[in-house]
C-alpha cells in the first residue's frame, strides 16, 4: 500500500521552524515524510535532517520520498522521547529545530492490517512499533474492567466508558475478543440508541483510548518535550503538534512551566529553586487550520501547533 498522508499546518509548520539552509534539524514523527521533505527543500548541502519514526514502514516510505535532497538525511528507527540519545549517537550537539507532528499517520489508519480503524476488519493490534509487546487485543482482553473503564473515559473522553467497559468484560468471558470489527459492534451496541446516532462513529473514542494506551502516546509527549528543548541551541524552534485536547494540555502546560521557570511556591517572597525560563513561547494560543485547508483536508480540523524557542 502506497504512504499517502497529507501533512498538516505545513506552511505554518515551516514559518514555525524558520528553516535555515545550513541547520540541523530533527522530525521525530516522520511518517511518509511529507513535513520533513519540506524541510529538507529548505536545506543546502551544509544543512542536516535526521528522521525519527518508530514504525518501520513509516521509515521504509520517508527513505524513497526524501531521495536526493541536498542535505544529509539520517533515518532512525526510535521513539522520539530518546531524542537526545539519538543526537549524541550521532555525534550532534545541538540542533536549531524539532517537529514533533503526534499521533497517528493516515496511513497506518487506513492500512487494515495494522488494526488501527474501526473501519475495517482486522486483528487487534494498534502498535505503531510492530516489534513491540502490548498490543490492543492485550488490552481490550487482559485489562480489567476498572481500567478499561478509566481509559476509555479518561484517553477518550467517552461518556458510556462504564457500559463500555462492562460490555467488553461480559463478552470477553466466553472467549477473547480478537478483531476491530468485534470490538466495534461490542462498543455500538453498549451505547444508548440516540449516541449511537450521533454523525461520529460510536466506537472512535473507544478505538482512540486503546491506541493511546498501547502507544503510552501521552507519557510519550510528555517525556519528550524537556529533553527536547535541551536539544536545541539557543534560538532554535520546538514546533509540536498535537490531534487532542488531552495531548494540546500535555504541551501547552510543559511550555508554560519551561517559559516561566522559577517553580517556588507562590507564597515565596523571594525565588529560592533558582530556575531560569528556558524557553519563549511564539503564538502563544497555537495556531490552527485556515478554512482552505479544512477544505482540502478534513483530518486538520483538530490539529492545533504550539512552538518555543529556546532561549
Ligand atoms: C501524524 S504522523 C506524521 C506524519 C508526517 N508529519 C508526514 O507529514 O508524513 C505521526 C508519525 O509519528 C510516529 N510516532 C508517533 N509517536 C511516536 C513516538 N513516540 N516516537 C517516534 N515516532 C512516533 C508514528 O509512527 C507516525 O508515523
Amino acid at each position: 500500500m502506497e504512504f499517502h498522508h497529507v501533512p498538516v499546518l505545513a506552511q505554518q509548520c515551516m514559518d514555525a521552524l524558520a528553516v535555515r539552509p545550513d541547520g540541523v534539524y530533527v522530525d521525530g514523527t516522520t511518517g511518509g515524510g511529507g513535513h520533513s521533505s519540506l524541510i529538507a527543500q529548505r536545506l543546502d548541502e551544509r544543512g542536516r535532517l535526521v528522521c525519527i519514526d518508530r514504525d518501520d514502514d513509516a521509515l521504509r516510505a520517508a527513505r524513497g520520498r526524501l531521495a536526493g535532497f541536498a542535505c544529509r538525511i539520517d533515518f532512525v528507527k526510535s521513539n522520539f522521547t530518546e531524542i537526545d540519545a539519538v543526537l549524541r549517537d550521532l555525534g550532534i550537539p545541538a540542533v536549531q529545530g524539532i517537529l514533533l507532528d503526534l499521533g497517528v499517520s493516515s496511513y497506518q489508519l487506513d492500512t487494515p492490517e495494522r488494526g488501527f480503524s474501526y473501519k475495517n476488519d482486522a486483528p487487534l493490534d494498534m502498535r505503531m512499533d510492530r516489534t513491540q509487546k502490548l498490543t490492543a487485543r492485550d488490552v481490550v482482553n487482559g485489562y480489567s474492567e476498572q481500567s478499561l473503564r478509566e481509559l476509555i473515559g479518561g484517553y477518550g473522553e467517552e461518556r458510556y466508558a462504564g457500559r463500555i467497559a462492562a460490555a467488553i468484560a461480559a463478552r470477553r468471558k466466553d472467549r477473547p475478543i480478537e478483531t476491530t470489527a468485534e470490538l466495534s459492534e461490542i462498543v455500538r451496541a453498549a451505547m444508548p440508541a440516540a449516541a449511537r446516532r450521533e454523525k461520529q462513529h460510536p466506537a472512535k473514542r473507544t478505538f482512540q483510548a486503546i491506541r493511546i494506551e498501547v502507544n503510552g502516546e501521552l507519557s510519550a509527549v510528555q517525556a519528550a518535550l524537556d529533553r527536547a528543548v535541551r536539544c536545541l541551541s539557543p534560538g532554535g524552534r520546538l514546533a509540536v503538534i498535537s490531534f487532542h485536547s488531552l495531548e494540546d494540555r500535555i504541551v501547552k502546560q510543559t511550555f508554560a512551566q519551561l517559559a516561566k521557570g522559577c517553580v517556588c511556591p507562590k507564597e515565596f517572597p523571594v525565588c529560592v529553586c533558582g530556575r531560569k525560563p528556558q524557553i519563549r513561547l511564539i503564538d502563544k494560543g497555537g495556531v490552527t487550520a485556515g478554512e482552505q485547508e479544512l477544505l482540502q483536508n478534513p483530518r486538520a480540523r483538530s490539529a492545533r501547533l504550539r512552538t518555543a524557542e529556546k532561549i
